[in-house]
């Protein structure tokens, strides 16, 4: 199985992906636990283009193929070999990022993020999970926790509820699947609800 984690910056998705892999793993499934942008040594590369430097440093059609490009390096080394050698591939951010971040960022771009994911991508996971947190909550979390990579969390509160709408319209446009799991309360109970979900 190919498994996804989506969310807004700060919304413990990370954390997620880890418990499950943990828990998969604890079950004797060889997991691959990978993130994007990322993934791949290439794509890590990317990524340092992608996440650091101010909000304005790309435009929207060129980070798209940034992200693209980032993507299609993850899919390549990483996530099809995995999945061919039978393991369980769970990813913290795949291509629903680029509809809602991209997307959200200038809503007319949806047309050309999904041209480039049907021309270079063209995979979906099996199962995508979205951790739905509060916006104030999950920027004060992002603050406190710091760092370089912050260019989109610079953005601020409007763009990050902008990205909360946008990904539970996503949940809407992909019932069978993408679902929503509340983010509130401890990691353990976040945790008890994908397994729940999955
Ligand atoms: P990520 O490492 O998941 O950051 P965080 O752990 O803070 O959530 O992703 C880095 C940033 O890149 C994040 O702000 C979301 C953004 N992003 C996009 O805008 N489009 C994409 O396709 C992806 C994968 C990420």
């Amino acid at each position: 199985m190919f498994i996804s984690f989506e969310g807004i910056d700060g919304c413990g998705k990370s954390t997620q992906a880890r418990l499950l892999a943990d828990a998969l793993r604890a079950e004797g499934r060889h997991v691959v636990l990978t993130r994007e942008p990322g993934g791949s040594p290439g794509a890590e590369e990317i990524r340092r283009l992608l996440v650091e430097g101010t909000g304005e440093r790309w435009s929207p059609e060129t980070e798209c193929l940034l992200f693209t490009a980032a993507r299609r390096d993850h899919l390549e080394r990483t996530i099809r070999p995995a999945l061919a050698a039978g393991r369980t591939v769970v990813s913290d951010r795949f291509a629903d990022s680029t509809r809602v971040y991209q997307g959200a960022a200038r809503g007319d771009l949806r047309g050309i993020v999904d041209r480039l994911h049907a021309l270079m991508i063209g995979t979906e996971p099996d199962r995508t999970f979205v951790i739905d947190i509060d916006p104030p909550t999950a920027v004060a979390r992002g603050h406190a926790r710091g760092g370089i990579e912050n260019r989109y969390e610079s953005l601020g509160l409007g763009f990050q509820q902008a990205l909360a709408g946008g990904f539970r319209a996503l949940a809407r446009e992909y019932p069978a699947r993408v679902r929503m799991i509340d983010g509130s309360g401890a990691p353990e109970d976040v945790a008890a609800r994908v397994r729940a979900a999955l």
